[in-house]
């Protein structure tokens, strides 16, 4: 729950441990998942923030999995009916963008880079609610990336979090992996940096100190890809903060290293805390509120977010 962009709860029902022994998301269990969770994860959020009135429901409209963004939007959508408050539609994008901003206060124009399962994209937000998709992944998202050189490297699902451990024991100058740059656009590009560990590895599964070594090297190539281009971008459109969002951006050595460089050009980097940038619905919960306040001043639209789900350019 939040109110006035101040957090008052957060309740996260995790669906990790469902899906791990696929070793990916099974979109019939995660709607069925969803249809069991929802509720008591609503009843704790009410609980944990406490007393107060509720002014409207948020839900995200997408991108995403049609099952459980449908039990989310009926949910919030009987909600809101029931305690007679509109019910507000974000896109999945426009919370990740915002989600630093229930800790830090932005200063506009922004850089977003939103990295996640599903999505490489790297935004510029003018003022909240006007944003431009610079450029976004040709291939795999950054961490479609992580999860499948993870499955190479024989470590379990979500494969970032398996790396990011391993990774604080490794040299990451160990194998010199390439960092792809797609020069002339602001796109990003994953799948010659996953093919040339599977080339590295040649079938062989690494164990000890090599997995190590080899964890810190793609995640060294993988943060310095998404940062460079990141910081030129911010340099190029005149922003003056940049952040980060999506569950890559829980990254140790991303965060890290977007600090460093995104400070050393003159920006101040934002990162939310990393339950605030794997999927959650507080940030859902900001955007919408953000929308609610401004009513029609928003550029996008009144109140249900205008942002198309599929491309949001
Ligand atoms: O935003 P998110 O929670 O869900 C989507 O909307 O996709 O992102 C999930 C992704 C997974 O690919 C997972 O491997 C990655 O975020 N991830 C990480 C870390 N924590 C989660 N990647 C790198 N390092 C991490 N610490
Ligand atoms: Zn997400």
């Amino acid at each position: 729950m939040v109110e006035n962009g101040r957090l008052r709860s957060n309740v996260v029902s995790s669906q990790t441990a469902l899906h791990a022994p696929y070793r990916g998301v099974v979109p019939e269990l995660a709607a069925r998942g969803h249809l069991n969770n929802l509720m008591p994860a609503v009843a704790r959020a009410l609980k944990d923030a406490g007393p107060g009135k509720i002014g409207a429901v948020a839900y995200t409209r997408g991108p995403g999995l049609m099952g459980p963004l449908l039990v989310g939007k009926v949910a919030a959508q009987t909600l809101a009916r029931l305690l007679g408050v509109p019910a507000l539609g974000v896109n999945h994008l426009e919370g990740h963008v915002l989600a630093a901003e229930l800790e830090h206060t932005l200063r506009w124009p922004v850089m977003a880079l939103v990295v996640s399962g599903g999505h490489t994209d790297l935004v510029l937000a003018r003022a909240p609610g006007d944003y431009r998709v610079l450029g976004r992944t040709r291939d795999d998202a950054a961490g479609e990336a992580y999860d499948k050189v993870a499955r190479l490297f024989g470590l379990g699902y979500p494969g970032g979090p398996e790396i990011d451990r391993r990774a604080a024991k490794g040299n990451p100058s160990a194998v010199a992996f390439p960092r792809p740059s797609m020069p002339g656009t602001w796109d990003f590009s994953f799948s010659g940096l996953k093919t040339s560990v599977l080339y590295h590895l040649k079938g062989r599964v690494p164990k000890g100190r090599e997995l190590h070594d080899l964890c810190a090297s793609f995640q060294e190539a993988a943060a310095e890809t998404l940062v460079d281009k990141t910081v030129a971008a911010a340099r190029k459109f005149k922003a003056k903060d940049i952040v980060l969002g999506g569950g890559v951006a829980a990254n140790s050595r991303l965060r890290a290293l977007m600090t460093e460089r995104g400070e050393a050009a003159g920006f101040q980097v934002r990162l939310p805390a990393r339950v605030l940038c794997t999927d959650n619905a507080a940030m859902i919960a900001h955007a919408a509120g953000r929308r609610f306040a401004a009513k029609g001043a928003w550029k996008a639209g009144p109140c249900d977010s205008a942002l198309p789900v599929r491309s949001w350019k």
